[in-house]
């Protein structure tokens, strides 16, 4: 089968993109809300975009033309968090997707704790394995949705004790979530372990040569 991408609306679009670029991994962003509740939503165009410093991106489309309360808010206060759910969170990370108008918090809906941030105000979520606070680096347009790619710096990791060995997390303990196309989700399958390959060390650029 072969067409030209022009055949497509937003919706078919999306569809078909949700559906080839998989598995994505969740972003499920705490942000305030201007009457000071924990706005909570899943958002699984989401990848991290910088080693140093460490930043993040998603991208966060609107409806009926207007900025999600996740973006509003983002916008507004300048700091977010990314928090990760394991498998005991999905239920609850599926209907965070619920829209609802911007004063009711999903988290106190949910029954989700939360935990004040250690560096910004926006809270995370005392059940999510791993937090990430985040201050607003840059918004990008994307597109003739509306939607936008917002680049988020983590200046503060939050990582449950026993997760993380030699600096990196155990996959395996964290029994993260995936989504793919619809309302569809996968946990981790058989974790197959190759031969490592050698890669150049990291390194900072000099100004001058970036
Ligand atoms: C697993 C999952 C992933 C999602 N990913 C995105 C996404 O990447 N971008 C987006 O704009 N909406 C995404 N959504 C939809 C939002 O979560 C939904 O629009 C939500 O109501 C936004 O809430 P808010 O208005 O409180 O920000 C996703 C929904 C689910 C269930």
């Amino acid at each position: 089968m072969h067409f030209p991408a022009s055949d497509l609306n937003p919706e078919q679009t999306y569809r078909l993109m949700s559906g080839i670029i998989v598995p994505r991994p969740i972003a499920w962003i705490s942000s305030l809300s201007p009457n000071g509740g924990v706005n909570l939503a899943p958002f699984s165009c989401y990848t991290f975009v910088s080693n140093q410093p460490p930043m993040i991106g998603v991208n966060i489309g609107r409806k009926a033309g207007e900025r999600k309360d996740t973006g509003r808010n983002i916008m507004e206060n300048g700091h977010f968090v990314v928090n990760i759910a394991d498998e005991t969170l999905l239920d609850p990370l599926h209907e965070s997707a619920q829209e609802h108008p911007p004063e009711v918090s999903e988290a106190e809906l949910l029954g989700l704790d939360v935990l004040p941030g250690a560096v910004i105000a926006t809270p995370r979520l005392a059940a999510a394995p791993i937090s990430l606070e985040c201050r607003l680096h840059s918004v990008t347009p994307f597109g003739n949705t509306g939607a936008e790619f917002f680049v988020g710096e983590v200046v503060m990791f939050h990582i449950r004790d026993g997760l993380m060995q030699d600096g990196k997390i155990d996959t395996g303990k964290l029994r993260p979530i995936c989504r793919i196309g619809g309302p569809n989700y996968a946990s981790l399958g058989e974790i197959v372990t190759k031969r490592g390959i050698a890669q150049t060390a990291k390194s900072v650029m000099k100004p001058e040569a970036a």
